[in-house]
């Protein structure tokens, strides 16, 4: 072969590479791009339709002393209601009296008892049709709550931009961590634009939550679908942040997260 045909070829062969190699990139990028995009709630609704639910035999708790051990591990209803009544204190200055407002996982209403009286309209969702048994009959005496079970990771009741608080203690930790993620995406579905949320996690860096994780490496039979999973601020931050929200978190052991959608 000639020299110059040569060099011509090699001048080709370069250039097909990088071509390749653009193409390549472009499309990785492309991919990317979808994968940040939110997954749109029709998707998820058809899923879930299909999808039984995973988490639901965890909490069927059988009467109300069970469920209390369950959510909070106490069977004394006074420390069940003195920290309903704190954690509603800390989501005070996010609702007033005309808020709409969403306990997401609520129970049996540990904490929505406190917060029903002070706001307009509450939702109180839960994958458990037991813990919403129980919250209705603990809560009848307030009229302006609504009971929601939840599909997998699905709210389709409540409808978009409709609530200005979310809040959720004790629930997204229980689920496997991309439902966490998907379930942080239709927390954001419900909210208004200028809406709150308010989460927590519990933290993998506290000692307690690392005896917990180690329990769960030692004991695999305690290994249910509903167990707890731990994450660092770091982790929780990142997690936020990708399902479209500013987060400022608190909290040493438990991290309080409140996120307003970006
Ligand atoms: C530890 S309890 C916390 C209850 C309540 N938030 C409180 O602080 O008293 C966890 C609750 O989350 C609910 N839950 C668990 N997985 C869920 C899911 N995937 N979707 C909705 N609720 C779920 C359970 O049924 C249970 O009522």
């Amino acid at each position: 072969m000639e020299r110059g045909t040569k060099s011509a070829l090699e001048e080709l062969k370069r250039l097909a590479t990088k071509a390749h190699a653009d193409e390549l990139v472009g499309r990785l990028r492309r991919a990317a791009q979808v994968l940040r995009e939110p997954v749109p709630f029709e998707d998820k609704l058809q899923q879930a339709d299909r999808r039984s639910s995973l988490y639901e035999p965890t909490w069927a708790a059988q009467d109300e002393t069970e469920a209390k051990l369950l959510i909070y591990n106490t069977d004394s209803e006074q420390s069940f209601l003195d920290g309903g009544k704190a954690d509603a204190v800390r989501l005070s200055p996010y609702f007033d009296s005309g808020s709409t407002v969403l306990d997401f996982g609520c129970g049996i209403g540990r904490v929505a008892r406190f917060v029903a009286p002070e706001c307009e309209r509450l939702f109180a969702v839960d994958i458990s049709e037991r813990m919403l048994e129980f919250a209705s009959e603990r809560m009848a005496e307030h009229h302006n709550v609504t009971y929601v079970r939840s599909h997998d990771v699905v709210i389709p009741e409540v409808p978009s931009a409709s609530v200005d608080l979310v809040y959720s203690f004790l629930v997204l930790q229980h689920v496997e961590r991309e439902d966490a993620f998907l379930l942080l995406e239709e927390l954001r579905r419900v909210l208004r634009k200028d809406g709150t949320l308010f989460v927590t996690f519990p933290n993998l860096l506290a000692d307690e939550y690392l005896d917990a994780f180690l329990n769960y490496v030692r004991h695999p039979e305690t290994r249910l679908p509903g167990r707890a999973r731990f994450y660092t601020p770091q982790e929780v931050t990142r997690m936020v942040e990708a399902a479209g929200f500013e987060a400022e978190l608190q909290g040493d052991v438990e991290i309080l997260v409140v996120a307003r959608p970006r």
